[in-house]
């Protein structure tokens, strides 16, 4: 039976060496934000060993993957970080959604990762803080658990250095799932299902490294669709490319670009005057905004100080705990401006209900205190340049993959 199949081995190898080498390439290469990386191992009803044992037996499982970034996104391609340490296959991003939806990782088995970062709430919360085993709260708003590909400390303050660093933390933290590292290990090691996929994927089989290695992997994968604002970004490179009396023959000139055009034309149909006009306040001095939230992502994953809490008797200093640097001092991390809307309440206290609070606050200049960024100014806006900023923000709003969310171990 071995050498048989060692035989196949060989001739689809020279197969593929001899000219078939771009098909084989193309099945390592996956386009994040596609449905089947996050769709759970195949099959109905509750997961059953014999198809996990079927899924790990495949090794187009276990290739590593190429990512690509949907669009929009992929602007900032240059941007990902984590894989070579943490490369990406379907097993183990498969592993990290069992893990990020299962409750059992906590010591009540009541709190999951989706308890605070939930996809029916653009993977945050809508709660002003996470709320964890025992109905326990700290001070921090959950951020978004997505997009994380492009980001490499994690956390309001940074404090964790990695996302494989970060997704081990809130496992042991008192206040979220209450669990200890060991007694995790331990409940996975007797679930034969996790068991079986650990000691797969990884030659140390269950550890809590492994865990987080996992966790981040299924995170990683979690991308944000093209949204009205991207469709735009591509009809004005397009007309600031093909000067408007050339752009009318473009159908019969060149069929392939001009539905490309055609496309970008209809996905940004949603995006209204309005925001339009918001996206060019956005991205001016006028509103100063991409000073801080640039690039595909609308985050410089530096930390700042807009004034947020500072008025609080004992005000959380974010960045400072972590450097001891003065000028740190209730700085925090820039957060993303995707999907915005599906995330409130906003700011690192979750303090902000609405965008249109948001925008008040920058348009006053945030709040006085010794260590306001001094990219932060008052801003002068009318009525309607508020509500266009809000709308442009609104504008930047994609779909996220859709992900099985049950389909555990037994
Ligand atoms: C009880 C609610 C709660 C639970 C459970 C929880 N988190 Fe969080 N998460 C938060 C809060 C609050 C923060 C911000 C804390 C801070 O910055 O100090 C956070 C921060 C994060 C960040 C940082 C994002 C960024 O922009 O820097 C990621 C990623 C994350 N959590 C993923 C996870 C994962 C993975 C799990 C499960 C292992 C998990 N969280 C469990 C509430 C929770
Ligand atoms: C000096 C850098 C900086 C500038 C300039 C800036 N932001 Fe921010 N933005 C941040 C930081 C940092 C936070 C989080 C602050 C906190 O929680 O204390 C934030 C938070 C936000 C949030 C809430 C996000 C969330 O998930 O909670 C929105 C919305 C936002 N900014 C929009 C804007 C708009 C619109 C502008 C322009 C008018 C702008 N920002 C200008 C750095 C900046």
């Amino acid at each position: 039976m071995k050498s048989i199949c060692l035989a196949l081995a060989i001739v689809a190898t020279s197969l593929s060496l001899a000219g078939n080498l771009s098909a084989d390439d193309k099945s390592d290469k996956v386009t994040l934000g596609d449905p089947a990386l996050t769709a759970g191992i195949p099959g109905k009803g509750p997961l059953e060993m014999s198809d996990i044992n079927k899924w790990l037996a495949d090794p187009a499982n276990h290739k590593p993957l190429t990512v690509e970034l949907p669009n929009g996104l992929n602007a900032a391609a240059g941007q990902i970080t984590g894989l070579d340490a943490n490369p990406m296959t379907r097993a183990k991003i498969e592993l990290g959604r069992q893990l990020y939806f299962d409750p059992r990782l906590s010591s009540d088995s009541t709190v999951s990762c989706s308890s605070c970062h939930h996809p029916d709430y653009g993977w945050a919360f809508e709660s002003q803080f996470g709320i964890g085993v025992d109905g326990q709260q700290g001070g921090r708003n959950s951020p978004v658990a997505f997009n994380r590909i492009l980001s490499g400390a994690q956390f309001w303050d940074g404090r964790a250095g990695s996302l494989e660093d970060q997704a081990v933390g809130p496992i042991a933290n008192p206040i979220e799932m209450a669990n200890t590292h060991e007694n995790a290990v331990k409940t996975l090691k007797n679930i034969p299902g996790y068991k079986a996929e650990f000691d797969k994927i990884f030659k140390d089989g269950v550890t809590i490294d492994n865990v987080g290695k996992a966790i981040a992997t299924f995170e990683r994968a979690i991308v944000t669709g093209p949204a009205p604002y991207d469709y735009y970004e591509v009809v004005r490179s397009f007309e600031k490319q093909i000067p408007a009396d050339e752009l009318k023959f473009l159908k019969e000139d060149d069929p392939e670009l001009y539905k490309k055009y055609a496309a970008a034309k209809e996905g940004a149909k949603t995006m209204s005057e309005s925001a339009r006009r918001g996206r060019e306040i956005f991205f001016s001095e006028k509103g100063k905004c991409t000073a801080c939230h640039a690039g595909a992502n609308f985050t410089d994953e530096q930390y700042h100080n807009l004034g947020v809490g500072m008025d609080a008797e004992k005000p959380d200093l974010g960045r400072y705990e972590v450097t001891k640097q003065e000028k740190d001092k209730g700085a925090f991390k820039t957060p993303t401006i995707r999907n915005i809307t599906q995330t409130a309440p906003y700011m690192h206290d979750g303090s902000q209900k609405t965008l249109e609070e948001v925008v008040e606050w920058y348009d006053k200049g945030g709040h006085p205190n010794a260590y306001l960024s001094e990219k932060v100014q008052k801003l002068n806006l009318t009525e309607q340049d508020k509500t266009d900023l809000v709308n442009f923000m609104k504008a930047c709003t994609g779909e996220f993959p859709k992900i099985e969310t049950g389909r555990l171990p037994k």
